[in-house]
């Protein structure tokens, strides 16, 4: 097959309220929460631009705007840190390109469906990925990141394609889950999506973990704003109306996934993360040993 359009633009829909990170999350969005030094944010920003995606459109709501600022140039900051004689490397992530973040508002909160129909000017009629912040997905140590690994996958097979792991069943109601196919190594087909679907009759224990690689009509198909699974206009349903039509693989991540809408799962990257880093995880590693001693 000849090669698909590539993936130049990612959407990454941040409008949610982040409740269940309240206090902290009253007057920062949950997305500048960060783990060790980092906000959640930045990691989903650096795994798409390690995938070769130019266009960051970040779909965002009231009180959102820290976001957008972490992206731009800190004129005051920077200037304060070059006179000091400070490295100003670390500021190097946050740095955009000139029109390469671009904001949409959505102004109700109707849904994740509808969050990505907000940015359908934008998006054009391109290819696009999508990323949910919450879900934090590290490659192995030398390795590729999610999406990375998703774009090489879409480069063979085209149309869509969406990340997903495994869970253990009774937890399968808090997330998208599919209906699999035939597997071809870390790719399955998709024959099948269903929206947070009671434990008995979901058709596997594998879920959307918050990457998606998708072709421009499921906008088409969101336009139509037909509300799913607690009553929002959900993703999963309209995906599942392109199955059939279009090619769609489910991608398994080699990699690790931390679900930082959780606040368990959020410590669990905290440590995680400290102990794998060359700056600090042998302080950690003894720091938790002093701590679990006690
Ligand atoms: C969303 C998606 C769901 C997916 C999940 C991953 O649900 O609708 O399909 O499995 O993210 O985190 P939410 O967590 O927004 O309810």
């Amino acid at each position: 097959m000849n090669t698909p359009k590539p993936i130049k633009k990612a959407v990454f829909p941040v409008a949610g309220l982040g409740t269940r990170f309240l206090p902290a999350t009253k007057a920062i969005p949950k997305e500048m929460l960060a783990i060790v030094d980092r906000p959640l944010i930045q990691y989903a920003v650096d795994e798409a631009r390690e995938a070769g995606i130019e266009q960051m459109i970040f779909v965002t709501g009231r009180g959102k705007t820290a976001i957008v600022e972490h992206f731009d140039i800190a004129y005051e900051l920077e200037k304060t840190l070059s006179e000091r004689g400070k490295d100003l490397s670390v500021l190097e992530p946050t740095r955009a390109t000139p029109g390469d973040i671009i904001t949409v508002r959505q102004q109700v909160p109707l849904g994740l469906g509808h969050a990505i129909w907000c940015a359908r000017a934008i998006v054009g009629d391109e290819p696009f990925a999508i990323f949910l912040p919450d879900e934090l997905m590290i490659g192995k140590v030398g390795g590729t990141g999610c999406m990375r690994q998703m774009v090489d996958a879409y480069n063979e097979v085209g149309g869509n394609l969406i990340s997903v792991l495994e869970v253990p069943r009774e937890d399968v109601s808090s997330y998208g889950v599919i209906d699999p196919g035939a597997e071809m190594g870390a790719l399955t087909e998709v024959r099948g999506l269903v929206e947070k679907p009671p434990v008995a009759d979901a058709p596997s224990n594998k879920i959307i973990s918050g990457r998606y690689i998708l072709q421009p009509e499921v906008m088409r198909v969101l336009e139509a704003q037909e509300k799913g699974a607690g009553g929002e206009i959900q993703l999963t349903d309209a995906m599942a109306k392109m199955i059939g039509s279009q090619p769609f693989h489910a991608v398994t991540f080699d990699g690790k996934r931390y679900d930082c809408g959780s606040k368990l799962g959020f410590v669990e990257a905290t440590l995680a993360l400290a102990l794998e880093r060359e700056d600090m995880g042998a302080e950690v590693r003894a720091m938790a040993e002093r701590l679990l001693a006690i």
